[in-house]
C-alpha cells in the first residue's frame, strides 16, 4: 500500500480552491502552501521519536522529539511552492534540490541541476513535486535519489494521474506516495485532466 489518498477535508477545499482557474497566483501560493502542511502531516506519521523532559511552570513534563533527520528535496521550479510549509512543521530539515523541466512537445523531463546535503542514506527523505503526470520528472528524481545514496523517501504530491503513479509503483514500488487526489487522466501533451493547468507558471505568474 505505497499510495496514501490523504482525503482531509481541509486539504480537498484547499485543493479545489487550487483548481479554480480564476484564483491568481498569489491566493494559489498560498493554498498549495497550507495543502503542503496537510501532505506533510500525513508523511511524517511514523517519524521515529526520542523520549525528552521539560519544565512546565508546574513541574516535569516528559514527552517526545521527532528523532529521524530529514532530507527535503523540492523538483523545481513547481516543487518550491510547497518547500516552506515542509521546513515550517520540519525547521531542522536540510535542503536538496533537483531541477527538471519537460519538453514541451515530448513532455520528457531534462536535467538542468542537482544538490544534495550529505548523509542522505540514513535520512527520511521527502521529495516533493506537485504534479505526478507521465511520472518521468519523478522516476528521474528518484534515481538521481537513489544514485546518491537515499533509501527512505516518500514523495508529497498535489494531484496525480494514474499513469505516473503505475510508473513510479512499477520503478519504486517502496516510495511511498502522498496524493489529495488521484485525477482521472492524461491529455495528448500529457497534462493531468482535469488538474489545475501548468502548476509552475500558476504559482509563479509565467
Ligand atoms: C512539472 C511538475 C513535474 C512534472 C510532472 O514540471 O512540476 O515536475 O511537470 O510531469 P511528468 O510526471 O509528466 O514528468 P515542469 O517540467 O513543467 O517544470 P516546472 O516545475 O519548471 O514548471
Ligand atoms: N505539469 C503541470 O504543471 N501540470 C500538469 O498537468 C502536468 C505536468
Amino acid at each position: 500500500m505505497a499510495l496514501h489518498v490523504v482525503d482531509h477535508p481541509i486539504g480537498q477545499d484547499l485543493l479545489l480552491s487550487l483548481r479554480d482557474k480564476s484564483t491568481p497566483s498569489d491566493a494559489f501560493r498560498q493554498l498549495a502552501r497550507r495543502l503542503s502542511l496537510v501532505l506533510t502531516f500525513e508523511a511524517t506519521r511514523d517519524l521515529a521519536t526520542k523520549a525528552d523532559t521539560v519544565e512546565t511552570p508546574l513541574g516535569p513534563a516528559s514527552g517526545h522529539r521527532v528523532a529521524t533527520e530529514i532530507v527535503v528535496v523540492p523538483v523545481l521550479r513547481a516543487g518550491l511552492g510547497m518547500l516552506d510549509a515542509v521546513l515550517e512543521l520540519l525547521p531542522m530539515a536540510r535542503v536538496g534540490h533537483i531541477g527538471l523541466q519537460r519538453d514541451e512537445e515530448t513532455a520528457v523531463a531534462q536535467k538542468y541541476y542537482a544538490k544534495f546535503p550529505v548523509g542522505l542514506s540514513s535520512a527520511r527523505v521527502l521529495m516533493i513535486d506537485p504534479m505526478l503526470a507521465t511520472g518521468g520528472s519523478a522516476v528521474f528524481a528518484l534515481d538521481l535519489l537513489r544514485d546518491a545514496g537515499a533509501r527512505d523517501i516518500r514523495l508529497l504530491c498535489i494531484v496525480a494521474a494514474p499513469e505516473g503513479i503505475r510508473t513510479v509503483e512499477a520503478a519504486y514500488p517502496n516510495v511511498h506516495i502522498y496524493t489529495p487526489v488521484v485525477d482521472t487522466a492524461l491529455n495528448a501533451r500529457k497534462f493531468i485532466v482535469p488538474g489545475l493547468g501548468d502548476f509552475g507558471d500558476r504559482l509563479y505568474g509565467t
